[in-house]
């Protein structure tokens, strides 16, 4: 890992100090940072920017409710528990269909009832969320992901992270979800990350565990051949994450649904550095533009989605 920084550096590879010295500390107000690290607050105020996000079916915040479990989920057959506080993919819980008392999880085990409201009871204990504080259950509709990735995740649904800086898009990279990664699309857990051209959203090289990785191991599939339709699109939804937020400095997470198209997953405030072994590519060159005042200012998101697209890509 060492040595694939080392080869970056020339590149503008920013190091971890840097990004908290000068980037987050300068750009990121404290006070905003409850905003995205609170699943439900991101969702409810995604709705009111009119962010595309999965759908909130409900929520379960006292453990009393959770003996009300079955009727929240009367004629549910497949939808997502997750805690509002949780991280790297802990404690999500993906259920893919069901009989009558028995729940699918994406991975094709089996769940019951009980066992469901046991999770959920874990969730408001606060066992997935950080210091262990107690937490909010977040049901939510199951997302489907694009057809154009279904060779390339494994029992789960890759997300985009996209590093936006100043409301400008600078890195992006696609997170596969492997066996190893149980379905999540969380690289510390062994997802992939494919780093993606930021002009055309085409793999340009992947990684797991930060060491280069040419093939899916559980599909297959070549990772170069990886490409994501709707390309501007998403682009422009992780630009409009700033707009919403007032983070300069911040990690939009998307979704590509097949029925819905883009949507937003998730945000962050500290997003980590692992993007540019990914993607080959240092984040310094194209930040630095932005902070000399290169781009333009004024743009909306669609603009900067452009800019990204046709000037920064080539930085
Ligand atoms: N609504 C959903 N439908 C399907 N899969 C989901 C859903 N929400 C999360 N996941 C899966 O779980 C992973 C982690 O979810 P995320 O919301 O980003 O939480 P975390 O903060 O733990 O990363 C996603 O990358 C995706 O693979
Ligand atoms: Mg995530």
């Amino acid at each position: 890992m060492f040595s694939a920084y080392s080869q970056l550096r020339e590149k503008g590879v920013l190091g971890l100090n840097q990004r908290n010295v000068h980037f987050i500390s300068r750009y990121n107000e404290r006070r905003l940072f409850p905003l995205v690290d609170d699943k439900l607050k991101t969702k409810l105020m995604a709705g009111e920017a009119h962010v595309n996000a999965p759908h909130l079916i409900g929520t379960i915040q006292y453990q009393h409710e959770t003996r009300d479990l079955e009727n929240l989920l009367k004629g549910l057959r497949e939808f997502v528990i997750k805690p509002a506080k949780g991280s790297s993919g802990k404690g999500i819980l993906v259920i893919v269909d069901r009989s009558e008392d028995e729940f699918v999880k994406s991975s094709g085990a089996k769940v019951s009832l009980q066992e469901i409201r046991r999770h959920v009871s874990n969730i408001l204990g606060g066992l997935f969320s950080l210091a262990g504080k107690p937490d909010i259950a977040i049901l939510e509709d199951l997302i489907h992901s694009d057809p154009a990735f279904f060779s390339f995740s494994y029992e789960g649904v890759p997300d985009i992270r996209f590093i936006v800086f100043q409301g400008f898009p600078v890195l992006a990279m696609m997170r596969l979800a492997t066996h190893r990664s149980d379905g999540k699309a969380n690289l510390h857990q062994g997802a992939i990350g494919v780093g993606l051209d930021l002009a055309t959203g085409a793999a340009i090289g992947a990684v797991q565990f930060d060491r280069p990785i040419e093939f899916h191991p559980d599909t297959g599939a070549s990772l170069k051949d990886l490409r994501i339709p709707a390309w501007k699109d998403m682009l422009e939804l992780a630009a409009k994450c700033y707009d919403m937020t007032k983070l300069g400095y911040l990690g939009s997470d998307i979704v590509l649904d097949a029925k819905r198209g883009p949507l937003l997953l998730e945000l962050n405030a500290r997003p980590g550095l692992a993007i540019q072994i990914a993607s080959q590519t240092g984040l310094l060159h194209r930040l630095t533009h932005i902070e000399e005042g290169k781009a333009p200012k004024g743009f909306t998101a669609q603009q900067r989605a452009e800019y990204a697209l046709k000037r920064l890509s080539s930085l």
